[in-house]
């Protein structure tokens, strides 16, 4: 359990910041965007989430599209189980509704508690001859038991992913997904890997060079979505937000767009399969408009390695690791390529005999010559990978 706080004055700053930290969570993901996600992987694997328990954590199951989604296409998808659970701490509940059966009670309803709403089958409730979305509301209206409340603990409130009752929802899942609060990401993620669950979630691109989440990627056990990566997304935001992008002319909802969310999963997806075309160094240095009037690629001052700006110019005859930026794990292919380390993380380059610059290298070289040793600006991240292929024939000579 987290230590009291020591002083008054503590307890309100601590109070003031996590406030704040909660308010950044308040984006809600758009339909579409699940739809686009969700369906890259059918196309890979139709069977993806047949027969599986299927578990949104974050997600109040009468305001989140994730809900929405797997509800409305249960029986599409083959579900055995949708759960959805709500948080307490939620400063938006009851705001922003799919269903209108928040807003339709006496009125005194203000911040409904949080719960768990669970469903086992979707059938045509209404008799419309169609199994929609409709049919859940219906469902849900019909049968209270498919809905019980989450009380949480001294700990955690109703509903934390944390909380014993969401511990044991999550046991039971085959599959997490969700949009969590990008405040305790790096909590949410270590959970689910703890726990063994296959997860399809949104996170920040800036969550890559995380120690707790490079490793993972490293490993191939965590990597990139399908869609979305590097172009940003629009959530819908509540009401009271004064920075959005536009407002929705369909629902008249607020729309921010966050230009470093994406999605992460551990769902096998097409894309990961496509090796990436290079061509050759000659080629490159050609070609190539970065490395126009360079005779050769740049090495590093500090590691043995080459300096490659974008994955555009990986070259497919070099042998030896080289440094790329993190977008170039849009294009990672694990059968293609190794990941050797993360230049941001000191430790693990120092592992690597990778002595750390002086302070002569922070903040006022070029990019290229800074290397891998820069940790004070995120421009200057490169990732180190090599050619799976050549290393795997250099082990066995
Ligand atoms: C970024 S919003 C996304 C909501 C929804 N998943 C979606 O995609 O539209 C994150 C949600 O997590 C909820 N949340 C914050 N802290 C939480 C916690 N500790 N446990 C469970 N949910 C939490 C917030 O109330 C918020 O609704």
């Amino acid at each position: 359990m987290a230590a009291p706080p020591k002083s008054k004055s503590k307890s309100l700053n601590q109070g003031l910041g996590s406030a704040k930290a909660a308010k950044k969570d308040e984006f809600y993901t758009q339909y579409v965007d699940i739809q686009k996600e969700v369906e890259a992987y059918l196309e890979f694997n139709p069977k993806t989430f047949r027969g599986k328990v299927v578990y949104c954590n974050c997600d109040d199951p009468f305001e989140s599209n994730f809900f929405k989604y797997f509800a409305a296409n249960f029986n599409k998808l083959g579900l055995k189980k949708l759960i959805s659970t709500s948080y307490d701490g939620s400063s938006i509940a009851g705001k922003g509704t799919l269903f209108e059966e928040y807003t339709a009670g006496n009125g005194k309803r203000a911040r409904p508690k949080a719960v768990a709403v669970t469903l086992d089958h979707v059938k045509d409730e209404n008799g419309d001859g169609a199994v929609d979305i409709e049919d859940v509301k219906l469902f849900l209206k019909r049968n209270k038991a498919a809905r019980v409340a989450l009380k949480g603990n001294d700990q955690y409130a109703g509903g934390d992913f944390r909380s014993p009752e969401c511990i044991a929802l999550l046991k039971e899942a085959d599959i997490v997904l969700t949009n969590p609060p990008f405040s305790i990401y790096r909590d949410y993620v270590s959970q689910l890997v703890e726990h063994g669950k296959k997860f399809l979630i949104i996170g920040n691109t800036n969550s890559i060079t995380y120690k707790e989440i490079f490793p993972l990627i490293k490993d191939n056990k965590l990597w990139l979505g399908c869609t979305n990566f590097n172009v940003g997304m629009f959530f819908e935001v509540p009401d009271d937000w004064e920075k959005y992008h536009h407002i929705d002319k369909a629902t008249g909802k607020k729309i921010a767009r966050v230009s470093t969310a994406c999605w992460f999963t551990n769902l096998d997806h097409g894309r990961r399969h496509q090796p990436l075309k290079c061509m050759t160094m000659a080629e490159n240095l050609k070609f190539s408009k970065n490395l126009k009037g360079k005779k050769a690629y740049e090495k590093y001052e500090n590691y043995d390695a080459i300096e490659v700006g974008t994955y555009k110019d990986i070259p497919s005859d070099y042998d030896g690791v080289m440094g790329v930026p993190i977008t170039f794990l849009d294009k990672y292919d694990p059968e293609q390529f190794e990941i050797i380390a993360n230049g941001d993380d000191r430790d693990e380059m120092e592992a690597l005999g990778v002595p750390p610059l002086g302070p002569e290298y922070v903040g006022n070289v070029g990019r290229r010559k800074v290397g891998v040793a820069s940790t004070k600006k995120a421009a200057f991240k490169r990732i180190f990978i090599r050619h799976r292929s050549r290393s795997t024939k250099r082990t066995k000579k």
